[in-house]
């Protein structure tokens, strides 16, 4: 599909290994007593690969160029995307009481990304 530097091999790898080093970063954050600012760095930096992974995936995977329109799912995953990378270092440096309930349900947004991705139902 379309032409790109990297493969879609590599940005998928990029996407779904982004994706652990995030929740696992965020899931750190929020269930420990103290985070770290190297973890904050490292969720921060895989954050930004979920994205460009994403970006290289919409080129080489679904053969969507610059000028053309989004289908719908794409839009709904950057919303999740925006909600989680905002969310995340906010919550966990402010959030006193729920700290678990709130992680897990971080987690459902993901899969929620994970089933738009898989579906695409609209
Ligand atoms: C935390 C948020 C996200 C999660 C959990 C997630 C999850 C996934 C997963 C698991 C796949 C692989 C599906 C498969 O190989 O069958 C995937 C593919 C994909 N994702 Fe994401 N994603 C997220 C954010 C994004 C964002 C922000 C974008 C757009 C910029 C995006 C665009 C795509 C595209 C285009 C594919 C390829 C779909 C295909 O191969 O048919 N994702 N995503």
């Amino acid at each position: 599909m379309g032409d790109s530097f990297f493969s879609e091999y590599f940005y998928r790898v990029l996407h779904i290994s982004a994706i652990i080093f995030f929740f696992a970063g965020f899931g750190g954050a929020m269930l420990s007593e103290k985070d770290s600012k190297l973890n904050k760095i490292i969720t921060g930096i895989a954050s930004l690969f979920i994205l460009v992974g994403g970006m290289g995936l919409i080129l080489t995977a679904l053969g969507i160029r610059h000028t053309e329109s989004w289908p719908g799912f794409l839009h709904a995953k950057v919303t999740i995307w925006a909600i989680l990378t905002i969310g995340a270092p906010i919550l966990a440096k402010r959030l006193k009481k729920g700290r678990v309930a709130v992680f897990y349900g971080f987690l459902i947004l993901g899969v929620m990304a994970v089933y738009l991705a898989v579906n695409k139902p609209f």
